[in-house]
């Protein structure tokens, strides 16, 4: 994995904002993996910006979120359907019938992850997946213990992830139990991974995900199997890494042609 630390959250949203804007510029027609939280807000303001001031052209683009709550209709507030719409996807031009995010209110889950899988399949697969980090090393909701071949299914979310989300809802009793999400398989297929983290609340899950062992209990830990993934980190979020010195090292020893 590589690892690049950033003083600041807005100074890695800016990296990550760009790597996506270079491939969309050089494949008009990409496939992005795109993923809710407060984490990719920033990533998202930099792409509008893109989008109004230098053109940048999402027309050909197709999308696929990470994951839905289960019960929540795409009008709620609290839907990633929603959370899309206001942070994204009403200000650029991705077409309608591109963007796919899970259905939580589909009366048949098992049908949806089979079409879901075979949707990001029949797209050519995902150039480029955003990922957060949950607290607990979940990425999209696939939490500790989830299967690392996992597919698209039903999971139901921690207490911890819960009470991570709570701020979001009215009470934390509100937050669903369950949601739908890609899997950790569906996730290691694609062929990018961009993992952003910021603020002291990730540090131990982000020092488990690049340090640890690979294991079911940090689901994100299994990006060390993947042959291109970044860690976009603020300095809180990389603070309990061993080894920072080094990442920071070879940052910025970069060879010029690969620099973002
Ligand atoms: P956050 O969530 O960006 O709101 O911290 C990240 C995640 O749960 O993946």
């Amino acid at each position: 994995m590589e690892i690049i630390i950033q003083p600041t959250a807005s100074a890695a949203s800016i990296i990550a904002a760009r790597l996506i804007a270079r491939l969309v510029y050089h494949k008009p027609n990409c496939v992005l993996g795109l993923a809710t939280g407060s984490t990719p807000l920033a990533t998202y303001q930099e792409l509008i910006r893109m989008h109004r001031e230098d053109g940048l052209d999402f027309s050909h683009v197709t999308t696929f979120n990470l994951d839905e709550y289960v019960g929540l209709s795409p009008e709620h507030p609290q839907s990633y359907h929603h959370f899309m719409q206001e942070h994204f996807l009403r200000h650029v031009n991705v077409a309608p019938e591109r963007i796919h995010i899970p259905d939580g209110m589909t009366s048949d889950v098992p049908g949806l992850c089979e079409r879901y899988e075979a949707e990001i399949r029949a797209a050519g697969g995902i150039d480029l997946q955003l990922l957060g980090i949950g607290s607990d090393g979940h990425i999209g909701f696939n939490e500790p213990s989830s299967s690392l071949a996992s597919r698209t299914r039903i999971k139901t979310l921690t207490e911890r992830t819960r009470n991570d989300n709570a701020r979001f809802f009215s009470s934390p009793a509100e937050v669903p139990l369950h949601c739908i999400t890609m899997g950790v398989g569906t996730i290691m297929e694609t062929r990018q991974v961009l993992l952003l983290a910021f603020g002291p609340n990730k540090a131990q899950a982000i020092a488990e995900a690049v340090e640890g062992p690979i294991t079911a209990m940090n689901p994100a830990s299994i990006l060390q199997m993947h042959p291109v993934a970044k860690a976009l980190l603020d300095e809180p979020a990389a603070t309990s890494l061993r080894r920072l010195e080094y990442y920071r090292w070879v940052f910025d020893n970069k060879p010029d042609w690969q620099r973002v």
